[in-house]
């Protein structure tokens, strides 16, 4: 076996996209006889936390699932906990993602999002912008279906103004149109809390992500799950279809 290439302090290379689907801050508050919204706080120390340790290891992507299409569907009280929670990360949090030289992006359909939050986020990514060590980005009110839905959508009203040929429609067309347009498809893909699904996450672009599943709830999640997870990443073979 070829030694693998060092990056940073130390280990592999980690690997350029890492997507998380943040899952399990109602269990973790359950167990400890606590409100959902003590378990959502306790998650957003864990992103804090996790964002640090991907920036230190060098991963040039982190796109986290914070909330989607489909939680709008849950109690009002607990959707307004979670944007208040949003708003406390966009106001405070984004200053030290700045000094870090972190690029903070949202994806997601902004329509249902309050303005001020809508407000918060534009600022917070103007402000960002040009910075280098590694995007995150926040999957926030997205849902993998209705990005791809209005892809098409976006792509049809091209045809049907003569500026694009259905042939023309490929899967580079499909790429250009998804709010991840200008970023490589994610090569790990975690969910913590015991679950196994994608729950509608990056349905396109995770065609060949690698999949790690973590009993460990979210609000409990830090440097040493990412670096396990990262470690079975490195243990897997990647064929892209072709044989081995
Ligand atoms: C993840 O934790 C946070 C969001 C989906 C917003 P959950 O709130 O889904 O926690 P469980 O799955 O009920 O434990
Ligand atoms: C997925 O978690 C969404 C986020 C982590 C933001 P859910 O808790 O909403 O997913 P399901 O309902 O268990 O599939
Ligand atoms: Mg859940």
């Amino acid at each position: 076996m070829e030694p693998a290439a060092t990056s940073h302090a130390e280990g592999p290379v980690p690997p350029v996209h890492i997507a998380i689907i943040m899952d399990g801050n109602g269990r973790w508050a359950k167990a400890r006889g606590l409100p959902r919204t003590a378990g959502h706080k306790r998650g957003a120390e864990a992103v804090r936390r996790t964002v640090e340790a991907a920036r230190e290891m060098g991963v040039s992507y982190l796109t986290l699932y914070a909330f989607s299409s489909e939680n709008w569907k849950r109690p009002a009280g607990e959707v307004t906990d979670l944007m208040g929670l949003l708003r406390l990360y966009l106001r405070n949090e984004v200053k030290v993602l700045h000094k870090n030289g972190i690029r903070l992006r949202v994806i997601g359909d902004r329509s249902r999002l309050g303005p001020d939050i809508v407000t918060l986020i534009e600022e917070s990514e103007a402000k960002t912008a040009v910075n280098g060590a590694l995007t995150l980005t926040l999957a926030l009110s997205y849902g993998g279906r209705q990005e791809i839905v209005e892809a098409a959508r976006r792509l049809a009203v091209e045809v049907a103004a003569g500026r694009l040929a259905p042939d023309a429609i490929d899967e580079a067309a499909i790429s250009r149109n998804l709010f991840t347009a200008d970023m490589p498809d994610p090569d790990l893909v975690i969910r913590t809390s015991g679950e196994k699904r994608i729950s509608n996450f990056l349905l396109w672009q995770s065609a060949y992500a690698e999949f790690v599943f973590l009993d460990v709830l979210w609000p409990d999640f830090g440097r040493d799950e990412l670096e396990a997870a990262i470690g079975d990443f490195h243990r897997r073979e990647r064929r892209y279809g072709a044989s081995g």
